[in-house]
């Protein structure tokens, strides 16, 4: 039931549009308004019920802690996380939560962003593929989802005021399409507008941002609330249509929306519209049903884990065997880092590490393990535990080493500042892979990690990322082969940080950070610069292999496709493939990235089996953003629409000819020569009237010299009009103007 909001003065209307504490909003009994909970996210819940913060400094009830996005984000699968979203819907449920806040959406624009852990991808299309899986489910289990943080939240220096410099282009085909397909797909009950400004202006009071494009051009009906104390002008905040101000702010912005109707800043009517966006969220209102499944989840949280690992190299020693005597190092095996720091840290129910669970399955297998912590997390200089550790490896058959990133050095609220281990890890990893047979490294960490100057050391390398409270049953999975690994990279291996395109931008300097590299974000930078990274994007071995074939592209009428490929297992495993389709053109008036992924899906593959596969790619799969005619455009001309098993490497192509959208620009004295001479009506005009107006020898020198009209091609009309001696009169001129604009554009 929506209250009537006629009902309800102009002070009780302001004072629904902030909350009552740190994670309600306010009711009005008499009118039979409830008050709702709002709370963290995303994956998990994080209910506080005694001091109250928004930094997960203060513990919350126990709550199941699945793998954050990071994890999911490498599961390439849109299954994963749904599962995630319908079990975090369940948990709220339980907590009587209204709203979780989440999915983070956000891009991972350099790899030394601090939230990077909470944000799934460097890649659009499957940060939203996977955002909007996890929202569906979530809230098909009853409480909202809330989509964070809108827009251009990509860093942790100075995220609450820093100015995020995007030119259009580049927000429309990097920063939005994941927010845009959630809510025109998934419709989230709330969006959640971030700290920094966008362009100059604070995103909670960026009309642009929230009434413009989320609202007008993506249809978005429901509430926006503003990141936790993002509210930098609430008057000017109502205005744009940020409506819920979290958390309350103890009545003072209340009264200044009263006072901006009562002297005319604001109408009463934009008042009644966030009121009404408000309400309709009471809906969402529950009851606690104190009933989390406590078993049930730490089983799912153990299975969406394993599918989220990465085995990023494997020199013949994967999965491990049984009978043998494997040595277990790093601390990291035994206290498990499993979630990143800040607002979304929860209170695990439990927790599995790493080296019980492999125990327990090496005594399966008659094989057995010992344990030595090789580092401290604490005491970078113990040198004796590394001697330790070494003497162990040289016992051993094979070394499996726990290394990775602790909270200190990752975490919301900052920025890491470099890519590599600590050196103690490092030196660690060198000395135990020249003293065991064989060693295995297992990571664990929120961001990117630079696997330079130990890498060719070891003999195979498992990324586990932050795989929530079961990544150590799941590291063990993945270890003994129970399960194949089947994650890709979400997110580009550099060799070095000074590749990475943000680099000279990162994370910006006196208030601004200027995304200068455009839509050349990860991948979409290194593949056209042709810059070497240690592991692509998309990549991820299995401990089977795959085979694509058949592969067949299908033109449509209205410049969408469908792609159709054939994958076999050819080995003796049953795996998971993940089909990458990408497209590359040239095509159309701006720079493309050499290839950009347009469709993806993962199949189960049984040994031997093959799987016919279809994937669709709609006309936005080829478009750019352009930004005179201000919308999405598909030049004519030529793609490949190629399966590859990452960014770096194709597998099969094949060219299509797209008719594309036929695209007529308006002249004016500010057009280029070329564009006049270009255009389809007014060029030929044009040419007519100069030759008719050109003497026999000046017309065969035009003939004879072309290349004078390319020295005036860039020249604007209105500079070339100097040089002609009043051979085009202005009359001549605006008639072929208005020529150019009868044009219809198709
Ligand atoms: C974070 C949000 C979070 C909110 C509430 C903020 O500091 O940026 O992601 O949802 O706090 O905890």
């Amino acid at each position: 039931m929506t209250a009537d909001i006629s009902s309800l003065t102009l002070e009780q209307k302001a004072s629904l549009l902030s909350g009552k504490d740190f994670w309600t909003t306010k009711s009005i009994d008499d009118a039979g308004i409830p008050s709702i909970v709002l709370t963290d996210g995303p994956h998990g819940i994080r209910r506080q019920d005694a001091e109250s913060d928004n930094l997960g400094i203060n513990d919350s009830l126990p709550s199941t802690c699945f793998p954050p996005a990071v994890a999911v984000g490498s599961s390439w699968d849109s299954d994963v996380a749904a599962k995630v979203g319908a079990a975090v819907g369940r948990e709220a449920l339980a907590f009587g939560v209204s709203v979780v806040l989440g999915p983070g959406v956000n891009i991972k624009r350099s790899p030394l962003c601090g939230r990077n852990f909470e944000y799934y991808s460097e890649d659009p299309l499957l940060s939203g593929v996977l955002g909007s899986a996890h929202v569906t489910a979530l809230q098909e289990t009853g409480p909202g989802a809330s989509l964070k943080h809108f827009a251009a939240n990509n860093q942790e220096t100075e995220r609450m005021r820093i100015s995020a410099d995007v030119d259009e282009r580049t927000l429309r085909e990097i920063y939005f399409p994941a927010f845009e397909r959630i809510v025109t797909e998934a419709q989230p009950a709330t969006v959640m507008c971030s700290y920094n400004k966008v362009n100059g202006v604070y995103a909670s009071h960026n009309k642009w941002l929230l009434t413009d494009v989320l609202r007008s051009d993506w249809g978005f009906d429901g509430p926006v609330v503003s990141d936790w104390g993002a509210v930098s002008d609430r008057v000017a905040g109502v205005a744009a249509g940020m409506d819920l101000e979290m958390p309350g702010s103890g009545g003072g912005t209340d009264q200044q929306i009263v006072d901006a109707v009562r002297d005319g800043r604001l109408t009463e009517d934009q008042v009644d519209d966030a009121v009404r966006r408000v309400l309709a969220l009471t809906a969402l209102h529950r009851e606690a049903t104190d009933d989390l499944p406590v078993d049930q989840h730490h089983t799912l949280a153990r299975e969406v884990a394993a599918e989220s690992i990465v085995l990023l190299k494997n020199q013949a020693v994967l999965p491990l065997r049984g009978g043998q005597r494997i040595a277990i190092i790093g601390p990291f095996a035994v206290s498990p880092r499993f979630q990143g720091g800040g607002s979304s840290h929860i209170n695990a129910t439990r927790t599995d590490s790493a080296l019980g669970e492999l125990a327990a399955l090496a005594k399966d297998r008659n094989g057995t393990i010992d344990y030595a912590p090789g580092f401290s997390l604490e005491e970078p200089d113990a040198a004796l535990l590394k001697d330790e550790a070494v003497n162990l490896a040289r016992t051993a058959d094979t070394a499996v080493i726990f290394a990775g990133l602790s909270e200190r050095e990752e975490s919301e609220g900052f920025d890491r500042t470099g890519l590599e281990l600590p050196a103690n890890q490092v030196e660690l990893i060198r000395a135990v892979a020249a003293a065991a047979p064989k060693t295995v490294v297992v990571l664990s960490n929120g961001g990117v990690v630079s696997l330079e100057g130990w890498h060719d050391d070891v003999d195979a390398i498992l990324e586990g990322w932050l795989l929530g409270q079961a990544g150590g049953g799941a590291l063990a999975d993945v270890l003994f082969g129970i399960v194949n690994p089947s994650g890709r990279l979400a997110e580009t291996i550099p060799l070095r940080l000074e590749d990475n395109p943000s680099w000279l931008n990162f994370p910006g300097e006196q208030g601004h950070v200027r995304y200068s590299e455009g839509v050349f974000v990860g991948y979409r930078y290194y593949t056209t610069a042709g810059v070497k990274v240690r592991y692509p994007f998309g990549h991820g071995l299995s401990y089977t292999t795959f085979d694509t074939s058949n592969v067949e592209v299908d033109t449509l009428s209205d410049d969408s496709v469908t792609v159709h490929a054939t994958v076999t297992n050819t080995g003796d495993r049953p795996g998971k493939h993940v089909v990458q389709v990408y497209v590359a053109t040239t095509a159309g008036p701006v720079r493309r990235p050499l290839r950009e992924l347009r469709a993806f899906t993962k199949i189960s593959l049984a040994p031997g089996e093959s799987k016919q596969v279809a994937l669709t790619l709609g006309r936005r799969a080829f478009a750019y953003w352009d930004i005179e005619l201000g919308r999405w455009v598909v030049p004519a001309g030529t793609y490949a629409v190629q399966l590859c098993s990452d960014a770096s490497t194709v597998l099969a192509e094949q060219d299509i000819t797209l008719a594309g959208d036929s695209i007529i620009r308006e002249l004016t004295l500010d057009s280029t020569v070329g564009d006049w001479f270009a255009h389809p009506t007014v060029g030929p005009a044009l040419m007519a009237g100069l030759s008719a107006s050109m003497s026999e020898e000046q017309a065969q020198q035009a003939q004879e010299n072309p290349d004078q009209l390319k020295m005036v091609e860039s020249m604007p009309m209105q500079q070339f009009l100097a040089f002609t001696n009043g051979a085009f009169p202005p009359e001549a001129l605006q008639s072929l103007m208005e020529l150019s604009r009868k044009e219809p554009a198709a």
